[in-house]
């Protein structure tokens, strides 16, 4: 990917992005918010958004989590990963508060309690490489929620890939689900496939796909497609 282009699709196709969005954004916090009872540390999180574009998503965790009935906080630091420079400085803009890098790389080991990350695996070249680096910087009471609908069982994304290379330049790796947990179980990772959406979506705004992606051939695929979308829960193995 063109890590110097101004935007991810152009000046529309992200502004549509960050409206279209939060609905995932707000399932993927549930999710976080359910399992925290549970499977996280309790105390304040140092937290990192994979793929976050211009900080839309971490700024809903910081409403949603900043603040406890308690008066405390849930969160200790925010923090993002942008490859595209200029998403990155209006993220960076939104939280002067929170810190950005451009890859996972740059993230300092056993640093982070909760990573999340909503649609950008599929962006991933090297699963095995990305999975050992989220297993080095999580610490080892911590978690990471990672959010996909691009992904090798969804037929409509299949048909998407192409015209998004034509388009766009994005190049898209094909991952199977079923590959995803079994390289996060072999990393040293107890792998967890939830449904970001809890409950199928009986209603769906129909806008036919302007710039030649995005269509659906029935009403039954785009009716589908939320409950396509698949949460994986990486918690090292403890
Ligand atoms: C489909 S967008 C999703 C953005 C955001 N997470 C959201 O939910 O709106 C994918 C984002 O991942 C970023 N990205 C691309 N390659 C990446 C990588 N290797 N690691 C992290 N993010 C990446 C893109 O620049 C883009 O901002």
């Amino acid at each position: 990917m063109d890590c110097n282009r101004p935007y991810f699709f152009d000046k529309d196709g992200d502004e549509r992005m960050v409206k279209q969005n939060p609905v995932n954004w707000q399932a993927l916090a549930n999710l976080v918010e359910r399992e925290s009872r549970t499977s996280l540390p309790q105390r304040p999180w140092d937290i990192l958004d994979l793929g976050c574009h211009t900080g839309g998503f971490l700024e809903l965790i910081n409403n949603r989590f900043g603040k406890r009935l308690d008066g405390g906080s849930f969160i200790k630091s925010l923090a993002g990963v942008e490859p595209i420079e200029s998403a990155r400085d209006e993220a960076e803009k939104r939280m002067p508060w929170a810190t950005f890098d451009a890859w996972i790389e740059e993230t300092p080991t056993c640093s982070i309690d909760l990573v999340v990350g909503h649609e950008f695996l599929y962006l991933v070249q090297d699963l095995y490489f990305w999975t050992r680096q989220l297993k080095r910087i999580l610490r080892p009471e911590g978690g990471a929620f990672i959010s996909l609908g691009s992904h090798g069982e969804n037929t409509a994304w299949l048909r998407w890939r192409k015209p998004l290379l034509e388009l766009y330049g994005h190049t898209s790796y094909i991952y199977q689900p079923i590959n995803i947990l079994d390289t996060g179980y072999h990393a040293g990772f107890n792998m967890e496939l939830h449904r970001l959406h809890t409950q199928p979506q009986t209603e769906m705004r129909y806008s036919p796909p302007e710039d030649g992606w995005g269509e659906f051939v029935s009403a039954k695929e785009a009716l589908d497609f939320q409950q396509q979308k698949y949460v994986f829960i990486f918690y090292p193995k403890r």
